[in-house]
């Protein structure tokens, strides 16, 4: 299969390219599209076919529900048996935005393979002019996962969607870069009080500031949990080629860690904010200021990606603040790593 690759910015016409892309989902295919989190993977949600297409493309595992996107507040109670009262407040609140919300499905209405079996459906209002623009000129809703293949990190540029789907999906509209260069939170709101499933750029302390009490399991306590959630959640995740570990950041551990490793003979990539001083490993990745936790999400998978290009046998990922923003950097950081640190020389 070819796959197109078309820009979708204001010279050129976009009523072409959406009428292109509406025409390929309505044929039961799929198409990758930018949202304001990562590109997503989309095909028409209640065509069974065509959402088993998605799983193919990505080489997902198929107990892994998809993310629901709509381009109008009014759609939603077709999909979902009753919207609690917290979820109204939250969607006035945040959608269009990086918000999910695990709601009942109602029963029949999308293809199975979307919510892959649970009684519940995630859906969201992505907050991007080209996301929302197909919505609207699809008037139907999209199942998408993040477009790339399963494991790897979340594409945050068509060209990561390119180097992953090239040849297995037959149209990429190009929207730039994404902003926020994280998924959205998932939130369940079928329990009292809500539970963050995956958390992203709307935060515990956004979310609580409009409903009360919210719950935030750490990564340890959702590893523990026997049944985890939100299915997805217990691959190891957002991941390069070479092994990815955490390391606390303070300069002397580290470069006293990569001195040890460049001598048992690795070539070491360090992921580190970017005032971190001079290093003395091989490649050095800086991924935003440390001050400015969005910007560090922004650029998180285009590093991690990045890595990718390098002969690195290790890659050392050093550990950032949980609060706000950084409770999603750090869930991520610390899928990539399988939850690995790295032993540091000197401790035990
Ligand atoms: O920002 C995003 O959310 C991006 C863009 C494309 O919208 N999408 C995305 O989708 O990240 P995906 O499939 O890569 O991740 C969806 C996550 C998975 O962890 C999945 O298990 C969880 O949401 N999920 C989906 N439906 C669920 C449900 N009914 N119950 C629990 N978890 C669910
Ligand atoms: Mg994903």
């Amino acid at each position: 299969m070819k796959t197109v690759l078309l820009t979708v910015d204001k010279k050129v016409d976009k009523e072409k390219i959406y009428a292109q892309a509406v025409d390929i989902l309505n044929q039961g295919e799929v198409v990758a599209f930018p949202t304001e989190t990562v590109y997503g993977l989309g095909a028409v949600a209640t065509n069974e076919e065509a959402v088993k297409k998605i799983y193919k493309a990505k080489g997902r595992p198929s107990d892994n529900p998809l993310i629901v996107h709509i381009g109008t507040m009014e759609e939603v109670p077709n999909y979902v048996e009753e919207i609690p009262e917290n979820a109204k407040k939250l969607m006035e609140r945040f959608w269009p935005g990086p918000l999910t919300l695990i709601m009942k499905a109602k029963r029949g209405v999308l293809a199975t393979s979307v919510t892959a079996g649970l009684s519940t459906v995630g859906i969201r209002m992505p907050d991007h002019e080209v996301a929302l623009e197909l919505l609207r000129a699809l008037k139907k809703p999209l199942a998408a996962p993040s477009a790339n293949r399963s494991g790897k990190p979340s594409p945050t540029k068509a060209a990561h969607v390119y180097e992953d789907l090239k040849g297995r999906i037959p149209l990429i509209l190009d929207g730039g870069t994404t902003g926020i260069g994280i998924e959205s939170t998932v939130l369940d709101v079928t329990v009292n009080p809500p539970v963050i499933l995956r958390p992203g750029g709307i935060t515990k302390e956004m979310l609580e500031d409009e409903i009360g009490e919210v719950l935030e399991p750490t990564p340890k306590e959702q590893e523990l949990e026997s049944t985890p959630k939100a299915p997805g959640m217990k691959y190891t995740h957002y991941a390069p080629e070479a092994p990815v570990y955490l390391i606390e950041k303070n300069h002397e551990k580290i470069e006293q860690t990569i001195a040890k490793l460049k001598k048992e003979g690795h070539r070491v990539a360090l992921l580190a904010p970017s005032n971190y001083s001079a290093t003395s490993a091989d490649y050095f990745f800086p991924f935003g200021d440390e001050e400015d936790q969005k910007q560090m999400a922004a650029k998180l998978y285009d590093s991690l990606r990045a890595c990718d290009k390098t002969d690195a046998t290790i890659i050392l990922a050093t550990t950032t603040s949980s609060e706000g923003v950084g409770a999603a950097i750090m869930n991520r950081l610390f899928k990539a790593a399988g939850g690995k640190f790295i032993e540091v020389p000197g401790t035990e």
